[in-house]
């Protein structure tokens, strides 16, 4: 039976991924400390004799006894609300974890894949966003914690693959969404469906022509699992192209939710990008991979999910 470490276990990807790689027959061990993730995303797996879960801050030393085959490292605060609370430890997660990890699969002698992110591409100047392009990254700016230590993150495992032999895998998430967000996590979708649930006004940042790009979340697992096999090691795109801009998302939820409330327009974060959406060729032409659920298909299940969180 193959062993796989994932990261950021009870966080909202890395859950699904646990769920993932157990079906698929693999043997699970969840790492975590929930500074943003819950038990709850998990508590499913623990009776299960395939799960173990270690609670622990990854960017102090790791040791798993026994072998592994894969690492997967998806722990790190990930919505804005999130690493501007706490911008010492999104950066030592990225930098001091991911070489925690990186020495953990030298020892184990593991293929290791990395959740690196579209932020590394900043704000970006060319659209759609291919892997090649190289960003455009205010390093100082309020998102450069969560920006520069994704970009670091990326040096540092080419740079293992390059000088240790270690085998390595590069993923650059866009804006993923599904069951097990949290509601308050401040992203614009939970944010969006929260507010329209709540009998509230949906707040949209600046005029709302900024757009982006929503994957669901199975699509994206999808992306990970042919990634992870597959034999290429240089950073490929995982999202949906499908590009919207955040007034008309606003507008879709709240037709979706049956909602009488307004937009109301705040000021635009500052280094909030204008424009995301990923050229997904390589992952086409690599991994045979493109999305499947559309965006309706998507809100819709995303949307019973909230409203029964907001219920319990
Ligand atoms: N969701 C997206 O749209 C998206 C987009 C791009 C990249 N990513 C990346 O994917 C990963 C997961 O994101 P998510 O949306 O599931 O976020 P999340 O906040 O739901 O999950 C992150 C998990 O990591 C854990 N964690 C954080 N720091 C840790 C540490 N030092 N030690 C151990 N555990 C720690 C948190 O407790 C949480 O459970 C992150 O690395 C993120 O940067 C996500």
């Amino acid at each position: 039976m193959k062993r796989v470490l994932i990261t950021g276990a009870a966080g909202f990807l890395g859950s699904h991924l646990c769920d993932r790689f157990i079906k698929e027959g693999y043997q699970v061990v969840g790492m975590d400390n929930l500074i943003t993730g819950s038990l709850k995303n998990i508590e499913h797996l623990f009776p299960l004799p395939e799960f173990e879960y270690y609670h622990h801050d990854i960017s102090k030393f790791v040791h798993v006894p026994g072998k592994l085959d894969y690492i997967l490292h998806f722990a790190s605060p990930a919505s804005p609300i999130d690493y501007l609370k706490m911008p010492i430890q999104t950066l030592k997660v990225s930098s001091l974890g991911t070489h925690n990890l990186l020495g953990l699969a030298k020892e184990k002698q593991a293929r290791i894949l990395v959740a690196s992110t579209s932020e590394v591409y900043g704000d970006p100047t060319i659209h759609p966003q291919p892997e090649e392009y190289w960003g455009n990254v205010n390093p100082i700016g309020p998102r450069g914690v969560y920006d520069e230590a994704k970009r670091f993150m990326e040096s540092i495992t080419m740079a293992y693959h390059n000088f240790h032999g270690i085998e390595t895998r590069i993923i650059r998430i866009f804006n993923t969404y599904g069951p097990r967000m949290r509601l308050n996590d401040g992203r614009a979708l939970p944010a969006f469906m929260s507010q329209a649930l709540t009998g509230q006004d949906l707040t949209v940042f600046g005029d709302g022509s900024q757009t982006r790009s929503f994957c669901y979340v199975s699509d994206l697992v999808e992306g990970i699992y042919r990634l992870l096999l597959s034999d290429y090691h240089l950073p490929v795109n995982i999202g949906n192209p499908a590009e919207i801009t955040l007034k008309e998302f606003a507008e879709e939820i709240l037709a979706l939710t049956g909602s009488k409330q307004k937009l109301i327009y705040q000021e635009l974060p500052k280094d909030d990008p204008k424009q995301r959406k990923p050229d997904i060729t390589k992952a086409t032409e690599l991994l045979g991979w493109a999305p499947k659920v559309d965006r309706k298909e998507g809100l819709r299940i995303t949307y019973d999910y909230f409203k029964e969180a907001l219920n319990k």
